[in-house]
């Protein structure tokens, strides 16, 4: 961190994102001299190896710069103000700055697809990086995944196929790991974002929506917003935002990333395992947002289904499960029902096939859509 060396460098925020990027060892902050946090319980404590002080006092310390570790929403201009209000000409800037660093260096070796999907998935554990804006029901370890396949994974053999963006916060995280992937610089319309705009009331967010997101739970069509987020991203000759029902919309061709985060209903659920057909043998990528998830278990039925064609690659440590094509499969295998065909103690045993892959905490999530069947 040359850019520091001889500068008095203070942290603001005794966060949560500070003490996991820390652990992780995301980067070095030995140089800092200490942390402002507002919080009277954590004033005049240590936090990480830090003292920790009250912003009052920061005209003793006189920081030059100073690194927010307060993610999630732009606190860098209330810093900036606060700090000139008390007379100093700080310079303030996001721990995001210093993470990306990491993020333009990763170390993945491949020997082969499978190897680079399960590498992808370790590197988006590690990440602590939040770079992403648009607010979104994906955590942070998801979107790192969907970044890093963009960026590290995808050829343009086939779309990225974006299924239920809500807001668009996986388009984003698409979007700016595509805009890392120098093969891809000069290429349009590789994301086929989709998304109906309408259900959200229904959807038992309001929580989501009051406690995590701070908006109002959304009654009408929502997608004026979506398109307004897709385009401070500033890419959207990159995107191809499908808006409407999905089991009426045109599909790509051939498909080389399928995020599934729309099969709500067992209908598009079927939909979406029709289309399968498109999907690249040895290449594509299947990932199933609500596979760690205590609901929708036709979706576990349907990738227990066809056990024969995937290979489970991994999860994250909540919702995505990440599978890997292995040849191509019949469509009249693809057009059968698997609740049409197997008996119900069949069907669990379908649901529960990649369970030996998950963890204790996530069969335990997993076992509750069971009861579900
Ligand atoms: C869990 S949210 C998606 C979250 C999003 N992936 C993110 O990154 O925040 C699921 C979305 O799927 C959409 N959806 C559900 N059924 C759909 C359908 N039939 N066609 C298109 N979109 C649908 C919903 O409107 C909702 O916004």
């Amino acid at each position: 961190m040359n850019k520091f060396r001889n500068k008095k460098v203070f942290i603001w925020g005794a966060s949560k994102f500070l003490e996991d990027a820390l652990s992780k060892k995301t980067f070095n902050l030995s140089f800092c001299k200490g942390i402002f946090d507002n919080d009277k319980n954590k004033i005049g404590q240590k936090f990480c190896g830090f003292n920790v002080y009250s912003p009052d006092e920061i005209t003793s310390f006189a920081p030059d710069v100073i690194i927010s570790a307060v993610v999630n929403y732009d606190i860098i201009s209330e810093i900036k103000k606060f700090t000139l209000s008390k007379g100093l000409d700080t310079e303030i800037i996001s721990i995001n700055e210093l993470v990306k660093i990491r993020l333009d260096k990763p170390n993945l070796h491949f020997k082969n697809n499978r190897e680079k999907l399960k590498e992808i998935l370790s590197f988006a554990k590690s990440q602590t990086a939040n770079i992403f804006k648009i607010p979104s029901m994906l955590t942070l370890e998801e979107k790192h995944l969907l970044y890093s396949l963009a960026r590290y994974y995808y050829t343009d053999e086939g779309k990225i196929f974006d299924a239920g963006i809500f807001f668009g916060g996986c388009t984003e995280a698409f979007l700016k790991g595509l805009l890392e992937n120098k093969k891809q610089a000069d290429k349009t319309k590789q994301i086929w974002a989709y998304e109906y705009g309408y259900q959200v009331d229904t959807y038992k967010n309001h929580r989501l929506f009051n406690n995590s997101l701070g908006i109002k739970p959304l009654k009408n069509d929502f997608t004026n917003i979506t398109f307004s987020y897709l385009n401070t991203l500033g890419h959207y000759d990159k995107i191809n935002f499908i808006q409407g029902d999905i089991l009426k919309m045109q599909y790509p061709d051939k498909i080389e990333i399928m995020f599934l985060d729309v099969c709500k209903t067992p209908e598009v659920n079927f939909r979406m395992q029709q289309l399968f057909t498109r999907l690249i043998p040895g290449k594509s990528v299947v990932v199933q947002q609500d596979y760690v998830y205590g609901e929708l278990p036709y979706i576990k039925i349907t990738m227990g289904y066809l056990k024969d064609y995937f290979e489970f690659i991994g999860a994250t440590e909540w919702n995505s499960a990440v599978f890997m094509l292995k040849k191509p499969i019949p469509p009249e295998v693809l057009n059968i029902n698997p609740y049409d065909k197997y008996s119900k103690k069949e069907l669990i045993e379908l649901h529960n096939y990649y369970n030996k892959y998950l963890t204790e905490e996530q069969i335990k999530k997993v076992k509750e859509s069971e009861l579900l069947i």
